[in-house]
């Protein structure tokens, strides 16, 4: 169960999520191509990242493309990564100095092979001491990230002299993209849909739920405070009593 820690009297969650919703609705109430609205939506990362870091936040995971995101039009998906390889090869470089290590999660073999090399690059420059572990979430799915758990288990199973009566919740837990983390406290969604659509669906087993109607570029520190202070309201039984 996560630790408790407190800012400006507000409980802090051990392991914040966000999924980044809302870029293209953004973009059309201001009448712009939707690849401007993932342009200011990908400016508001670092913004969210420094305002994380005031508030104490250890470990933050912001959803940036899905394993479903694949179903958009080609234009859009190159126009994605075309934004995604700018922020890796400059502004993400910034990282190190500002005490963030970056950790991106996500299937990496489909990804186009320069935006590949970026990532590698930028997770190399991860520094030895930091205040926020920074969960990009590229091309990710809770389901594929369950299944490669499952797949490393198999794999010892066959070779490396696991027994599959060892197969249990830690030994999954272990093998996710965020081994050793907290699980999620709290859940962000931008943008007023309410659902989870395959993000760490194993880690938010138990999270609580904020959901905004703010788009995500908008989504600015007053909006993360309101967020916080719903969740210093919420009882957390974990099927206990309170
Ligand atoms: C979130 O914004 C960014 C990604 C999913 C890549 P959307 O692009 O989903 O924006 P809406 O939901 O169409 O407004
Ligand atoms: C979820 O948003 C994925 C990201 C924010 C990266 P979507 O906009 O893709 O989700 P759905 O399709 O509305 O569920
Ligand atoms: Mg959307």
């Amino acid at each position: 169960m996560a630790w408790t820690r407190t800012h400006a009297g507000v409980l802090i969650p051990a392991h914040l999520a966000i999924i980044m919703d809302g870029n293209g609705r953004w973009a059309a109430a201001r009448g712009l191509e939707r690849k401007e609205g993932h342009k200011a939506g990908a400016s508001n990362i670092m913004r969210i990242c420094e305002a994380c870091q005031e508030r104490g936040i250890a470990t933050l995971s912001l959803f940036a493309f899905s394993t479903e995101n694949w179903a958009r039009p080609k234009s859009e998906i190159d126009a994605l990564f075309d934004i995604a390889s700018d922020y890796f090869s400059n502004s993400f470089l910034k990282f190190p100095s500002m005490g963030i290590r970056l950790n991106v999660i996500g299937s990496r073999k489909e990804l186009p092979g320069p935006l590949k090399i970026m990532i590698a690059k930028a997770e190399k420059a991860n520094p030895k001491s930091y205040s926020l572990t920074l969960n990009m979430a590229v091309n990710y799915g809770g389901k594929w990230d369950i299944t490669q758990s499952a797949k490393k288990m198999a794999e010892r199973c066959l070779v490396g002299g696991m027994l599959p009566s060892e197969i249990n919740e830690q030994a999954l837990e272990q093998g996710l993209s965020t081994s050793g983390q907290p699980l999620v406290d709290l859940l962000i969604r931008t943008s007023g849909e309410q659902r989870i659509s395959n993000f760490l669906i194993w880690q938010c087993a138990y999270s609580e739920l904020y959901f905004t109607a703010k788009h995500w570029p908008e989504f600015d520190e007053a909006e993360l405070d309101a967020a916080l202070e719903e969740y210093s309201r919420r009882t957390r039984k974990f099927g206990g009593l309170a």
